[in-house]
């Protein structure tokens, strides 16, 4: 990144920022103070410019802390040096989607908000962002991990050996089409030599995966792997303990099963995974 160019540095600012408020949210902190006109009283006016102002430290406001549906009653706001917490973040989390996330009423408009999205740092290395493919009403929606060299290449996501295994899952196992399916990923740009996902860039790309899933509506989903099953079920457990066992994602059915990935390495676990797509398959009323 040239930081001399301004665009550049604008980016790199707004980064920095976002990752600093993340870290905020991780360590719990819901709100921040913004000052008003008025000169703050000395001690709040270090905390804030410190970041790190406690709940303790802060007015006591009669009123509810505000909220995006619900701004601050002006009366308090204005006997008070500063604002009520605002939400740091909006209901997708993140503070710099324009327009939010939430707002978009389509997987193409959801694309199309993702832009040339810089968020998070694997922008640096990607050919393509690997959005996601299939039937936007699918009933059945593959959530893998991240694009591997193929699907940055190609755009698209499970084109590679593992998906070459996902899609004969697909169609040989299952007797669907992969265009019957939707197929997306945790994160949508590929890790430089085909890393883990990092927990900045999986909270960068998340608001997307989960306003996909809104969008889609699917009735089941398979989650391919530890990041897949570990993301959406906001879980540690391994896979090992996850797969096979029927979990639930915002009222949808999530089954975990092992990454094809995976199977490339141990095939002989792939009896694991028949089993876990029988069950997937015997829901759908297929088997
Ligand atoms: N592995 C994944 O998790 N996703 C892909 O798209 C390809 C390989």
């Amino acid at each position: 990144m040239d930081t001399r160019n301004p665009r550049h540095l604008l980016l790199q600012i707004t980064t920095s920022l976002r990752h600093y408020l993340e870290s905020l949210q991780e360590e719990g902190v819901t709100g921040l103070p913004v000052a008003s006109q008025q000169k703050p009283p000395a001690s709040l006016d270090m905390g804030a410019r410190q970041g790190r102002v406690q709940e303790s430290e802060l007015p006591k406001q009669e009123a509810p802390a505000a909220t995006a549906a619900q701004p601050p009653r002006s009366s308090s706001a204005s006997k008070a040096p500063l604002r009520a917490p605002q939400p740091l973040l909006s209901q997708t989390g993140d503070l710099f989607f324009s327009p939010p996330v939430h707002a978009a009423q389509t997987l193409e408009e959801l694309r199309a908000q993702m832009g040339d999205c810089q968020r998070c740092k694997l922008c640096r290395g990607r050919t393509h962002i690997v959005f996601g493919v299939g039937n936007p009403r699918a009933e059945l929606v593959f959530v893998g991990e991240a694009p591997g060299r193929d699907e940055d290449l190609r755009g698209e996501p499970f084109v590679g050996r593992a998906g070459q295994l996902l899609t004969e899952i697909i169609t040989k196992g299952m007797k669907m089409r992969r265009e019957d399916v939707y197929i997306t990923n945790v994160v949508k740009c590929r890790p430089p030599e085909n890393r883990n996902p990092e927990p900045d860039e999986i909270a960068a790309c998340e608001p997307f995966l989960v306003k996909q899933l809104e969008l889609i509506r699917p009735r089941i989903i398979v989650a391919l792997g530890t990041f897949a099953a570990q993301t959406l079920l906001k879980s540690k457990t391994p896979i090992s303990r996850l797969r096979g066992i029927w979990h639930s994602y915002q009222g949808i059915k999530l089954m975990p099963t092992l990454h094809p990935a995976y199977l490339l390495r141990n095939p002989q676990d792939k009896r694991l995974v028949w089993q876990d797509i029988q069950a997937v398959l015997r829901d759908m009323g297929r088997l």
